[in-house]
């Protein structure tokens, strides 16, 4: 399995950014939920001794924030209690705000095998916009370290279709990305969140966000430059070094069984999804003083409805769908059942079967979201 650990926290919230997570006020109420947290691999090691982990994944929020002695802990807690495979990957987000050297030699020290740096930008401005608390100096700074201590194995994600972007400044930007040679991009395009402050701006007419055709351009200018790099595009919005594909992504992309660590936190288990009692208080109190695991049974997915959610999540992926393994996974011949939906994407140029795959096209994959709909309809 792969582990999933929340730490849901970050020096303050972006503008544009809704991810479950709340500004840092006291630096102390990180020891106290890295003690629960500790409690509640503790509980889950002891109910499941068996388990396996070959991939581990610190996101968040801001999980850089932790000091060396705090992921040190977690990292040696769960080598404790689960068995982690030889060679696992061990991934942390981290914002550029948050490194130094002192810093990633902790990481190193703890275990830490994969870096993904929020980096969004390599603009000043467009930073301000966004609301991030760092410059583009800093984040050149942090790369620079990574590269000093021999790390190959990192990613940068960056953010498109900001308000007022430019296809010229965008480009910019992913070329600067590009020449720091990480081993992994991901390129999101700015999802428009009603409760942030940016999304009051745009409701309220003070910023304007760019029409679907100048975000498509950027996506598909991206693509054609990441190539031209020899990146591989492996997902909609992921490109990697061959080789360097997110291995704790791909298990959500292949639609694999996940243990969600953490306020929040989400597990898929045998055919059920589990939710972690998201309310932080409630979170290390529960864990702290009854030492009992706060969790909630979010869904218990029907034959059908794993099956849906394995198409639309594999989907995702450039490869696309085996048809032939997810018959024998499912028992569905999925291009008979969605008979009609693929022949109509199919002629439409988003949709394509090649060598028994079911895969977008470069068109659909910016299309992607409005044909899945269709499929889970
Ligand atoms: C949890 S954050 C990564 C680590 C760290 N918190 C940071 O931002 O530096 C994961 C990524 O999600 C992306 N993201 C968050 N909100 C987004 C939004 N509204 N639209 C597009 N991308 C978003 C950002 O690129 C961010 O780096
Ligand atoms: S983008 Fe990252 S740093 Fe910004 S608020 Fe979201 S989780 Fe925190």
């Amino acid at each position: 399995m792969g582990a999933y650990i929340h730490i849901p926290f970050c020096i303050k919230k972006c503008n544009y950014c809704d991810f479950f997570s709340l500004p840092l006020g006291d630096q102390s109420y990180l020891d106290k939920y890295t003690q629960a947290l500790l409690n509640e691999i503790k509980i889950r090691g002891q109910q499941m001794p068996s388990v396996q982990l070959e991939s581990i994944y610190l996101g968040g929020g801001t999980p850089s924030l932790l000091n060396g002695k705090q992921l040190k802990s977690i990292l040696q807690t769960i080598t404790n209690e689960f068995i982690l495979l030889p060679g696992a990957e061990i991934s942390l987000e981290a914002n550029p705000a948050t490194l130094d050297k002192i810093k990633l030699a902790q990481m190193e020290e703890a275990g830490i095998n994969r870096i993904s740096l929020g980096v969004q930008s390599f603009f000043n401005d467009e930073l301000t916009l966004l609301g991030r608390v760092h410059n583009a100096k800093a984040v050149m700074e942090t790369i620079e370290l990574l590269h000093t201590r021999g790390w190959k194995n990192f990613n940068l994600d960056l953010i498109y279709g900001l308000p007022g972007q430019s296809l010229d400044k965008w480009m910019q930007s992913l070329k600067q990305a590009a020449d720091c040679h990480p081993s992994h991009l991901s390129i999101y395009l700015l999802q428009l969140e009603e409760e942030t402050p940016m999304g009051k701006d745009v409701a309220d007419g003070r910023l304007k966000m760019l029409n679907e055709d100048d975000e498509w351009y950027m996506f598909d200018q991206a693509m054609e430059y990441l190539e031209g790099k020899e990146f591989d595009h492996y997902e909609i919005s992921n490109f990697c070094r061959p080789g360097y594909e997110c291995r704790h992504n791909l298990r959500y992309w292949k639609a694999e069984e996940y243990l969600g660590l953490g306020a929040g936190a989400v597990s898929f288990k045998n055919g059920g999804r589990f939710m972690n009692e998201p309310h932080l208080k409630q979170y290390v109190d529960t864990l702290s003083t009854c030492k009992q695991w706060p969790v909630k049974e979010l869904e218990r997915m029907s034959e059908r409805e794993l099956m849906t959610d394995a198409l639309i999540l594999g989907l995702r992926l450039c490869a696309g769908i085996d048809l032939n393994q997810f018959k024998q996974r499912f028992g569905v011949d999925i291009t008979s059942e969605y008979k009609e939906i693929i022949a109509y994407y199919r002629d439409g140029g988003l949709l394509n079967i090649v060598n028994g795959h079911l895969k977008f096209t470069k068109a659909g994959y910016f299309l992607s979201n409005q044909v899945l709909c269709q499929f889970i309809a």
